[in-house]
């Protein structure tokens, strides 16, 4: 089957029409003009047709976007001609992605969404659960040591999806058009395919020597060629299944059976597992930054809270930044001392909220970061501060696919979205059947408490609080995704976000300190070298290659006791700067992404 068909009119964007013409046999060229006929049918329908609500006036001189990949762009830039809003936008470019960017966008995996909808703020949680049979130790063998591979690759890797229920959850609240409609550009991508990027083939082929033998991930994957038309009929059927009965149908329908079944005897999620997942609504973390409102990611993101202290602790500092130029070695000294306190913090504090209490206030509570910012030395030898080291989360560093776009529709509504399989294509097990990948977020859990593995040993001292985040059932890992948006008098002034696992935290911050501190337009903003540094390793600072480190501020830094590092990665921010009443997109030069005005 090429073509799904669910009494739904699926509406191709033009441009991914004509490369279907360029690639694709003559019957898909005949019968993709005929959904280029149907969708100029369905786009002259009145909108009032497909509005929920009446429109408001635009507050913005035009919609935006800002994309990891030019798919998701032309997704946006659809549904925008269709009279969706930044929801649908958002919603259908996720679904997109699912389908173009397979390493990271999703249906088998989770996220975060934070929201902007007639001048109220929103979020949306929609993280993956440890499924009810998951175990403190089960990545543990019977001497209590990790089993090499087992919380990142293959079935028992895996947690219960969120992405589904949460587009769900988001379009049904907040969109103007039809469901079918935001899950139509996906299906055509799905169906009639499109072309891979050569970095995307470098990202499939990394991750199969990782998967060999040991998932089905080569079965639907190993025709993931640059250069080449990927089509993925499986993954359209399921597309075509939620389009039709609706975002439930991967927990209760036929979806969800696949997964089951895909899952019985391998992995622990079940049907019942499956049904009982819900996407949770909260409330976001608010703080006051710059005379703007930073509306971000409350847990279970640790990075919400730690962007709040790490712009509050800066702003506290000014003294001590006062003349010092952006990335000379005394201000990574600085920022790096802030982000030991930040990352102290995370690993003491934070958790799911739903399973453990998170004091989110106190953490972001101005006296306490201002005291906490007062213990920052800019003569201070590195690591030398008695800075509370919690568990080692070095490991996140080496992480490198999620994915996150902007979006902000001309009536000044704005969708901020970072979701995720975690790892490269997550645990590489590709449900039979349904064609699509399944997460291995199990590993954000602390898999192995310190002191937990020698029978009778006690947790080392200052690392119990680990068990705010071991597994149990139910509870959701720690995250470091960090979705964020800022208000200008209440009305949208910047959307932003990037994969990056702890280095979300660090790339964010030091985007909008550019923007805001150092007055940078958006383009420059993104393109300025940027750092990493958090708790442990201790006293090492990462660069990366986009923008290597300057041989003398290596020097310089060496000098104060740090070590340089390269690392693979350093984000993929995509953000949509609002001025006035002008957006400015922009993607990060780092990635593929595509920044557009939509007129
Ligand atoms: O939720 C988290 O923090 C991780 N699963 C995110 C991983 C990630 O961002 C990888 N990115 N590039």
């Amino acid at each position: 089957m090429s073509v799904p068909t669910h009494g739904v009119v699926y509406a191709p964007f033009p441009r991914a029409l004509a490369s279907a013409r360029l690639s694709c046999r003559t019957r898909r060229v005949a019968l993709a003009s005929a959904w280029f006929a149907a969708l100029a049918v369905s786009l002259a329908a009145p909108l009032p047709a497909l509005a929920k609500t009446p429109l408001p006036k635009p507050a913005l001189d035009a919609s935006a976007v800002a994309a990891p990949d030019s798919y998701s762009a032309d997704t946006a830039q659809q549904i925008f001609a269709a009279g969706g809003n930044a929801v649908d936008a958002a919603v259908a470019m996720a679904f997109t992605l699912a389908v173009t960017r397979p390493d990271a966008g999703n249906l088998g995996g989770g996220g975060f969404m934070t929201l902007l909808v007639d001048g109220k703020p929103y979020f949306l949680d929609y993280r993956e659960r440890a499924p009810q049979q998951a175990t403190r130790d089960m990545y543990l063998d019977d001497k209590g040591n990790v089993v090499p591979g087992m919380s990142t690759v293959g079935h028992r890797a895996v947690a219960v999806p969120g992405s589904v229920d949460g587009m769900w959850q988001a379009q049904r609240r907040f969109g103007r058009l039809k469901w079918k409609q935001v899950l139509a550009p996906a299906i055509h991508y799905a169906s009639d395919g499109f072309q891979v990027d050569p970095r995307l083939q470098q990202r499939r082929d990394a991750a199969a020597k990782n998967f060999a033998g040991k998932t089905n991930f080569d079965a639907y994957f190993a025709n993931l060629k640059a250069g080449t038309t990927l089509r993925q009929p499986e993954l359209a059927q399921t597309l075509g299944r939620i389009a039709s009965d609706g975002g439930r149908e991967f927990y209760e329908g036929r979806t969800a059976g696949m997964i089951a079944t895909q899952m019985y005897g391998h992995g622990l999620i079940t049907s019942q597992d499956l049904s009982q997942y819900k996407a949770v609504w909260r409330e976001p973390l608010a703080a006051d930054w710059h005379g703007y409102r930073v509306i971000t990611a409350p847990p279970p993101s640790s990075s919400g809270i730690g962007l709040v202290q790490m712009l509050k602790m800066r702003t506290d500092l000014q003294p001590a930044f006062d003349g010092l130029a952006l990335n000379s070695a005394p201000y990574v000294h600085l920022i790096a001392q802030i982000s030991d306190r930040v990352f102290a913090d995370r690993q003491r504090y934070i958790g799911d909220p739903d399973a453990v209490p998170v004091p989110a206030a106190k953490l972001t509570d101005d006296a306490y970061l201002a005291q906490r910012a007062a213990e920052v030395k800019a003569d201070e030898a590195p690591g030398t501060a008695a800075v509370k080291p919690g568990l080692d989360t070095s490991a996140q560093t080496e992480k490198a696919q999620t994915t996150h776009f902007s979006v902000v529709d001309k009536w000044g509504n704005a969708v901020s979205n970072t979701y995720t399989l975690n790892g490269d294509f997550g645990s590489g097990v590709v449900v039979d059947g349904a064609g699509f990948l399944l997460n291995d977020a199990m590993d954000d859990f602390v898999i192995k408490p310190s002191g937990a593995g020698a029978a009778g040993t006690a947790p080392a001292p200052g690392t119990a609080d680990a068990e705010l985040n071991t597994i149990a059932p139910g509870r959701r890992p720690i995250s470091s995704m960090t979705p964020t948006l800022l208000l200008k008098d209440g009305k949208i002034a910047l959307a932003i976000g990037t994969p990056g696992g702890s280095r979300i935290l660090t790339t964010i911050f030091q985007v909008m300190t550019n923007l805001y501190d150092f007055d940078m337009p958006p383009p420059d903003a993104l393109a300025a070298m940027r750092f990493h540094h958090q708790l442990l390793p201790q006293k090492t600072i990462y660069f990366e290659p986009y923008h290597p480190v300057p041989d003398e501020l290596a020097a310089q830094l060496k000098a104060l006791g740090y070590t340089v590092e390269q690392q693979p990665f350093n984000g993929d921010v995509q953000m949509i700067r609002v001025n006035g009443t002008t957006p400015e997109p922009a993607s990060d030069p780092r990635g593929a992404g595509v920044a557009r005005l939509i007129r």
